[in-house]
């Protein structure tokens, strides 16, 4: 991986969205893998101005996983966070960008038929991932098949723990989701992993550099041939 040390959250967004907005004016019906969480919002953020006049009508966003167990009009559901942070504020057309179907009746298809989705939408381009604090990308908590697809999972009491600051209380947090796998992000054009803070310094260490386990679900990053990790120096610190 091409490893990017910046000054700060703002220097991230600035970066990564300055190479998505080119991407866009290249190729108008690009496909964007769209995490949620709080580590893309300064992406999502400095691509407001640099999308300012471009024609983003043809977009298409797929996003990388969507709790099960909240309504979908929940407020932290990832299809409303979605749609406020990105949708709504870059002018994307909605219809083109999908969450993970996690709301559908028929759950047990539901992963297959994202997969489908995406497939059908050509595959996606530009891959943003957060990291958790025990080494997931997406939802794939420590134990995730290098070959998974998207399907339901079960979040971790770490997980679990870090996302409460969402909800109420940590009571709230849903205990499952619908996570594309680490073989569906492996398939993507280009990954692009953020991280910032201390917090995040031994799993992105563990990521980048540990070895290749299951265990540390981000170290799947390792087997994609184009990797970009834009990272502040607390979240670099534990790299050699
Ligand atoms: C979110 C996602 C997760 C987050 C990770 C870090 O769509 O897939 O992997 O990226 O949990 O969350 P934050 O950014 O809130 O620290």
């Amino acid at each position: 991986a091409e490893v990017v040390i910046v000054p700060d959250r703002a220097a991230a967004g600035a970066l990564v969205a300055d190479a998505i907005a080119e991407l866009i004016r290249t190729r108008p019906d690009a496909v964007l893998g769209l995490a949620t969480g709080s580590t893309p919002l300064p992406v999502y953020e400095a691509l407001r101005d640099r999308l300012a006049g471009v024609d983003v009508s043809r977009v298409r966003g797929f996003a990388l996983d969507e709790y099960v167990g909240i309504d979908a009009d929940h407020p932290e559901s990832y299809a409303s966070v979605i749609t406020r942070e990105v949708v709504e504020p870059l002018g994307l057309d909605p219809s083109l960008i999908q969450t993970p179907p996690a709301h559908d009746e028929d759950l047990a298809g539901a992963g297959d038929r994202y997969e489908a989705a995406i497939r059908a939408a050509g595959g996606i381009d530009v891959q943003i991932l957060g990291i958790g604090t025990d080494g997931h990308i997406g939802f794939n908590e420590p134990g995730s098949s290098f070959a998974s697809r998207t399907r339901v999972k079960t979040l971790t009491a770490q997980t679990r723990a870090d996302n409460a600051r969402f909800f109420d209380s940590v009571d709230e947090v849903p205990r499952h989701c619908l996570t594309q796998g680490l073989g569906t992000i492996l398939e993507a054009g280009h990954l692009v992993l953020l991280a910032f803070g201390e917090g995040k310094a031994e799993a992105v260490a563990e990521a980048v550099e540990g070895p290749l386990t299951a265990s540390i679900p981000g170290s799947a990053i390792q087997l994609h041939p184009h990797v970009t990790v834009v990272v502040d120096e607390a979240a670099a610190s534990r790299l050699k």
